[in-house]
């Protein structure tokens, strides 16, 4: 996949920065407010009784801070993070090493969760619920199944959207957080956070601007703020200014409302190609040439929650609002 600016996705320059602006504690951890709230009364609670903290399933497009949640659990907890996703899991005896290493108190953290193959799954199970593996050892009328038993842990799984997992899965989780798109303010705490991390002096207006155009998304302000902060260093600013802010966003293609040419591509093939919708998901893939599951994940929700497109029984169709975001109207069709 080409290399999006706007992606709430993880992309590969991101990952060595990333780790050292993840926050590490719960009061570190900017907005969500209620997933936070009820995550720390979980947490208290569960360190009181001296258990592990139930399981926890955190749901939301990506960049929303899944992972840094995972780990900040671990964290408060005082429990190891050890951290694997779904797909890295082929077979079930890859599940049942890593859960037979873990220490009381550990959290596991499942990137992915959705992506489990179904054998894999099961060994999932009772060890969610009653903490033991049952495994099958030898094959034909030799196999005997054994059951071992695993410290108390917590799993954490991620996903972007709770309706991918199966239902028992899902079941057994005891904590479900849905993470949201971040306000302004709270991705400008995030902008200036991030810069005092990079030693760098931003202006509030600045810090704004790009709060206002990285789609609700943490990882997308965090990459917006080291791009602009490079051509600002260039131009040899002592401060990251707003008017360089907007050049610098002009010139990475992200336009006033956070969009980038993969939204305006989606936006305008069901403006010009089907009168505004309803478009079946199925065709405005195959018309754009993106994945219908990259849509629904990555695309689709931050335009959704923007107000640009709805989803109806037929198909997606586009707004007024997104029709006068691009100085069109609907009658021209
Ligand atoms: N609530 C938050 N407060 C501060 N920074 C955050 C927050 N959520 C995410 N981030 C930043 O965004 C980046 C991406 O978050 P991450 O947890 O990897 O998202 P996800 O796992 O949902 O894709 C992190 O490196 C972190 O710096
Ligand atoms: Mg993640």
């Amino acid at each position: 996949m080409e290399e999006r600016m706007v992606t709430g996705e993880l992309q590969n320059e991101d990952s060595t920065v990333e780790l050292s602006l993840r926050p590490t504690n719960l009061n570190q951890y900017i907005g969500q407010q209620k997933v936070k709230e009820n995550l720390s009364i979980f947490i208290k609670a569960a360190k009181m009784r001296e258990e592990a903290l139930d399981h926890v399933l955190l749901y939301g497009p990506p960049g929303l801070g899944k992972t840094t949640l995972a780990a900040i659990i671990a964290n408060e907890m005082g429990g190891q993070f050890r951290s694997t996703s779904g797909p890295a899991i082929e077979r079930s005896g890859d599940l049942a090493a890593i859960l037979s290493s873990l220490e009381p108190g550990d959290v596991l953290f499942i990137d992915e969760v959705h992506r489990l193959p179904k054998s894999v799954e099961e060994i999932l199970y009772p060890a969610m619920e009653d903490f033991f593996l049952d495994i099958v050892i030898g094959s034909g009328p030799s196999a005997r199944s054994v059951q071992i038993d695993l410290p108390p842990f917590t799993l954490v799984g991620a996903t972007t959207r709770a309706g991918l997992l199966s239902a028992p899965l899902r079941d057994r989780f005891g904590v479900l957080s849905r993470l949201e798109f971040y306000g302004t303010n709270e991705l400008c705490d995030i902008v200036e956070r991030t810069s005092e991390i990079f030693e760098t002096t931003i202006t509030h207006e600045a810090a704004i601007e790009i709060a206002r155009r990285s789609r609700g998304t943490p990882r997308i302000a965090n990459r917006l703020l080291k791009r602009i902060r490079d051509i600002s260093q260039v131009k040899g600013e002592v401060e990251i200014s707003l008017q360089t802010t907007e050049q610098a966003l002009d010139m990475l293609q992200v336009d006033d409302a956070g969009l980038d040419h993969i939204d305006h591509k989606l936006l305008t093939s069901i403006i010009d190609g089907f009168q505004g919708g309803p478009a079946g998901l199925d065709t405005i893939a195959a018309t754009i040439g993106e994945e219908p599951q990259t849509i629904e994940d990555v695309y689709e929700p931050f335009l959704l929650q923007i107000g640009f497109i709805q989803r109806t029984p037929r198909g997606r169709v586009v707004t007024p609002k997104a029709y006068q975001h691009f100085g069109k109207r609907k009658e021209d069709g």
